[in-house]
C-alpha cells in the first residue's frame, strides 16, 4: 500500500466493492441510476415539519464524524474509516448519500493532504503528520444532511495545523454572514477575505449547495467574492457552507478515477462543511456534533 510516494504525494489505491445497505433503509432516488432527477423545483425552503426531518438526518451525519475520531491514527486506511462510517450510518437507519451517487462507490469522501475534495476511500494508510477530511452525508426521513471536517493524524506541522484551524474559522465566518435579506455572495466574500489575510486561496470551482430534499438542489453557495450569485438568503432556506482553502495555488486536476480532485502544485487543502438553516434571527447549524449540542 505505498500510497505516499517519495515525493510525499498520493497515488490512487485499490477500491473495494460497494458495501450493501439493509433493505429496510430507504434509498435516495438516484441509487442504481446514472444521474439524479432534476431537483423537483420546490426550491430551497422548508416547512417546520420538513426542517425537523433534515435536522434528524443532519444529526446522524454529524454524529458519524464524531464517532470516527477514535479511529483516525497512523496506519488506518481510508477504507477502514469508510467502513466505520458506513456501519454507523446504517446502524442509525440512514443511507450513506454518496454511495451510488453518480457512480461514487463509497459511503464517505476521504480527502487527504493535497486532495481538495471527493477522495475515494481506498487502501491508503494514514501517516503521522497527514491532514484528512472526511465528508459524510446521511439520507434519513427522506432528507439529506451533509457535513465534513478535518482530522489531524498524530503530530502535524504548524503550517498544516494553522491551515486547518483557519479553514474552520473561515467556514464559521461564512455561516455567520448568512443572514436573511443578504445575497448568498456575501458568504463567499467573507470567506475569501479571511483566507486572503493568510495568503490562502479559497477554491472557486467547488461550492456549497442547497441540500435537504435533494443532495444538491441547484442553489450554489460560492466560497469566493462572486457578486453574480444573487440569490437572496431568506428564512426557511437550507444549504451548506463548505469552503476549501489551500496554502498554494488552487489550480486543480482530477484523477482518472473520475472523482479525486487534487491541487496541481501538491500543496495541502483543508475543508469544513455544515448544513445550515436560515431563521428570521440568522443562521442555525444543523450538523453540530453531539458533544456541542
Ligand atoms: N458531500 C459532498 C458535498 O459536500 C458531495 C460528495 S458527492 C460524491 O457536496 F459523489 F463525491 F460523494
Ligand atoms: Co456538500
Ligand atoms: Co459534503
Amino acid at each position: 500500500m505505498p500510497k505516499h510516494l517519495d515525493t510525499g504525494l498520493l497515488v490512487p489505491g485499490t477500491v473495494t466493492p460497494m458495501r450493501s445497505v439493509p433493505q429496510h433503509i430507504e434509498r435516495p432516488e438516484y441509487v442504481g441510476r446514472t444521474t439524479p432527477n432534476e431537483p423537483d423545483g420546490t426550491g430551497d425552503f422548508y416547512t417546520p415539519e420538513e426542517l425537523d426531518r433534515v435536522r434528524k438526518a443532519s444529526r446522524i451525519a454529524a454524529a458519524t464524524l464524531e464517532h470516527l475520531e477514535q479511529f483516525v491514527r497512523p496506519g488506518v486506511t481510508t477504507e477502514e474509516l469508510d467502513r466505520h462510517a458506513h456501519e454507523f450510518l446504517v446502524a442509525h437507519d440512514a443511507y450513506p448519500s454518496t454511495l451510488g451517487y453518480r457512480g461514487f462507490p463509497k459511503s464517505s469522501c476521504t480527502s487527504l493532504n493535497e486532495v481538495i475534495c471527493h477522495g475515494i476511500p481506498d487502501d491508503t494508510a494514514l501517516e503521522e503528520g497527514d491532514i484528512l477530511n472526511i465528508d459524510v452525508t446521511a439520507y434519513a426521513f427522506g432528507m439529506h444532511g451533509d457535513t465534513n471536517r478535518m482530522y489531524l493524524v498524530g503530530e502535524v506541522d504548524e503550517e498544516s495545523r494553522l491551515l486547518v484551524e483557519r479553514t474552520r474559522e473561515a467556514m464559521m465566518r461564512g455561516i455567520k454572514a448568512a443572514r436573511p435579506g443578504r445575497q448568498v455572495s456575501v458568504i463567499g466574500r467573507v470567506i475569501e477575505k479571511y483566507a486572503g489575510r493568510f495568503g490562502y486561496q479559497s477554491v472557486r470551482d467547488y461550492t456549497g449547495h442547497g441540500v435537504g430534499r435533494s443532495f444538491h438542489s441547484g442553489l450554489i453557495i460560492p466560497h469566493y467574492d462572486a457578486p453574480h450569485f444573487t440569490d437572496v438568503i431568506e428564512p426557511g432556506m437550507i444549504f451548506t457552507v463548505e469552503p476549501m482553502l489551500v496554502t498554494g495555488s488552487q489550480d486543480w486536476e482530477q484523477w482518472d478515477d473520475g472523482w479525486t480532485v487534487v491541487t496541481r502544485d501538491g500543496s495541502r487543502c483543508a475543508q469544513f462543511e455544515h448544513t445550515v438553516f436560515i431563521t428570521e434571527q440568522g443562521p442555525e447549524i444543523l450538523t453540530l456534533p453531539p458533544s456541542q449540542l
